[in-house]
Parts: structure tokens; sequence; C-alpha cells
């Protein structure tokens, strides 16, 4: 309980308990051909809504209902469409500042959330903690294993929804999320499992796009040539101090955030274009959808996103792609 604590970095105070449930039924081994996980019923905890002054204030557009269990299905095939690992190692900086961000000890039990090919849980696994690594596309988790072996590194590989995470109460010191969490359609649920699955006192640190952000701009971008799924919350508003306030702010004794950037750098916007058109699930799937004329235009929405945002200065294109770099203290 955090009944009346400041919560500092977002000026909102815990007023609630998390509410504890019984553990989850083992999805299964990670090379299965990859599903969702067999979901149990449960009641997410109740959110406090924290009224945040200055902040940014988050856009709901929550209406009408969503089916979110058939939109994550569709979401799982999306991640598993192109091949994520191709992005995935260019990012691996964010998993290594993350880890220092929760100040992680050496033997520390840490789980990586929606871990795609393994940022995070190689970052911590460098540190010697005692990583989890899990995503709900298999063949992720299976390159995250190639990676972990070629820098003789010991993890853990298990499929997972990020949603009903198969582990008890209290079984971690650290959960991490670095761009992962943020993309499951159940954004109370997901902060609920990630406040589940770490022992009071223990360090949720989450890396997120923000929704002013290239990333932010992109997926505006994308949604022009497939539209997502109509009343569904943008994955962005993980990347909002006012969003973060209301997931957590109710659970936490403390909670930090930093904007930082992330810098894209490709030798040209076309080069860019061509690694995500090939292998980024939701703009590969994007691009599969439309027809020629169709094609030519994201193309070229793209091209002009990228141009706009690029500031290099020798020829080559660096996109700096702010996310909200954000650390939990669970109550
Ligand atoms: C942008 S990638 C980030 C992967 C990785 N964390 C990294 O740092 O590169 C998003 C990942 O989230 C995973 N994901 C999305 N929704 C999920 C869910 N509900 N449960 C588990 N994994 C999920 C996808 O499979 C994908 O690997």
């Amino acid at each position: 309980m955090c009944r009346g604590r400041a919560v500092m970095g977002v000026g909102a105070v815990a007023t609630e308990d998390v509410h504890q449930r019984t553990p989850m039924t083992q999805p299964g081994s990670h090379d299965h051909v990859p599903r969702i996980p067999q979901e149990v019923t449960m009641t997410a905890p109740s959110i406090t809504t924290s009224p945040t002054g200055d902040r940014r204030s988050v856009d709901h557009s929550t209406t009408p209902t969503p089916d979110l269990r058939a939109i994550k299905a569709r979401q799982q095939a999306t991640w598993a469409s192109g091949d994520y690992g191709h992005i995935g190692v260019r990012l691996q900086l964010v998993g290594e500042l993350l880890c220092e961000a929760v100040d992680l000890d050496a033997g520390e039990r840490v789980l990586d959330v929606a871990a795609g090919n393994g940022n995070a849980s190689l970052a911590a696994a460098r540190r010697d903690a005692s990583v989890t690594s899990t995503d709900y596309v298999s063949a992720l988790l299976e390159q995250g294993r190639w990676r972990a072996d070629a820098d003789r590194l010991p993890i853990t590989f298990q499929v997972a929804d990020a949603e009903a995470l198969p582990f008890d109460d209290g079984s971690f010191d650290v959960a991490l999320s670095v761009f992962g969490s943020m993309f499951a359609p159940d954004q109370d649920r997901t902060a609920a499992e990630l406040l589940r699955v770490v022992r009071p006192g223990g360090r949720i640190g989450l890396a997120s796009w923000t929704p002013e952000g290239f990333l932010g701009d992109l997926f505006r971008v994308i949604a022009r040539f497939a539209p997502p799924p109509a009343g569904l919350r943008s994955p962005m508003l993980w990347g909002s101090e006012a969003r973060i306030d209301e997931l957590f702010a109710g659970h936490a004794t403390d909670i930090r955030t930093s904007r930082r950037h992330f810098t894209f750098r490709f030798v040209s916007a076309e080069a860019f274009i061509e690694l995500f058109r090939r292998w980024y699930g939701p703009i590969h799937r994007a691009f599969a959808a439309q027809d020629e004329a169709g094609a030519q235009a994201f193309h070229d929405a793209m091209a002009s996103l990228l141009r706009s945002a690029d500031r290099g200065t020798r020829g080559a294109l660096a996109v700096p792609a702010e996310y909200l770099e954000v650390v939990v203290t669970r109550a």
C-alpha cells in the first residue's frame, strides 16, 4: 500500500493497492508454432487516474469498444511477418541505457517483456542478472537465443503474452520492456501484469516511443494506408507521462521519466524504407495491402517524412526518434 506517498517525477499521488491473483499456467516452450498463449479470465486492477496539472492530455479515443482478443491475434501475425530481428539489432543501445536507468544489480531476477530478439535481455545478462526473455513470437526468441549463444550469455527464453504473463506474483526484481509492452492492445491489463510479477520495491523499466516523436509521425503515416482498428488506443500513449501516471501511479512509490532520443542511421531514406518495408511487420503488412499506386504513395509519404526528420549533415540519414524512458518503483 502506498497511500499518500508522493510519486516523484510525475507529480501524482498513489492511492491503491495492486490486486494480487493466482499464477497463470505455462503457455508452452519457446519452439512451438507462434500462437497466443491460452488466456485466463482475470479482472485487471482498477487503475487510479492521476490529474497531472501541466502534463499533456491523454487522448483516449476508445469508442466503439474494440475486440481486443481478435486484434491481438492479428497483431501477433503482423509481428511474425517480415523479420523484426533486422530492426531489433539496431536498437541495442536502448536496452543498455534502460538497464542503467533501473540501476540493475548483478544477480537480480529480470523479466524482459515483448523482448523480440532480445535487446534488453542481452543487456541485462551482460550485467550478470538472471534473465528470462519473453515474447509471443517464438521465431524472435529463437534469434535472441542465437545472440545469447554467440555472446556466451545465459538467458532463459519463454513464449509469453504480455497481457497474461505465466509467472507467479512477485517473481522478479525487475521487469523491462523496450518498445514492447506499448504494443499490447489492452494497456491497463498489460500494466497490471508488469506490476503483478515484480516484487514490492522492485522496478519496472520501460522505453516507449512518444506520440510527438518520429515514430509517432511514422505510425500516423502507416495509419493513412492501413488504418488501425476503430477504438484501439494508440501504443504511443505509453510514451506520454500522463498515461504512465494513469497506468502506474496508483501502485508505485516512485516514477521517474526522461525523454530521450534514439537516432536511426541509414545511408539514405531509400535504405530505411527498403529495410522497413521488407522486415518490419507493421510496414511490411501495410505495403502488402496496397495496390501499385497505393504502394507508391505510401513509399513517397515515408520518404517525405524521413527527409523532413533527417538531421544528417554529411549526406547520410540521421533521424532522431524520441522515446520516453520510465522507471517505476513498485509499491
Ligand atoms: C518493436 S518490437 C520490440 C522488440 C524488442 N523489445 C526490442 O527491443 O527490439 C515489439 C515486440 O513486441 C512483441 N509483442 C507485441 N505485443 C505482444 C504481446 N501482447 N505479448 C508479447 N509480445 C508482444 C512483438 O512480437 C515484438 O517482438
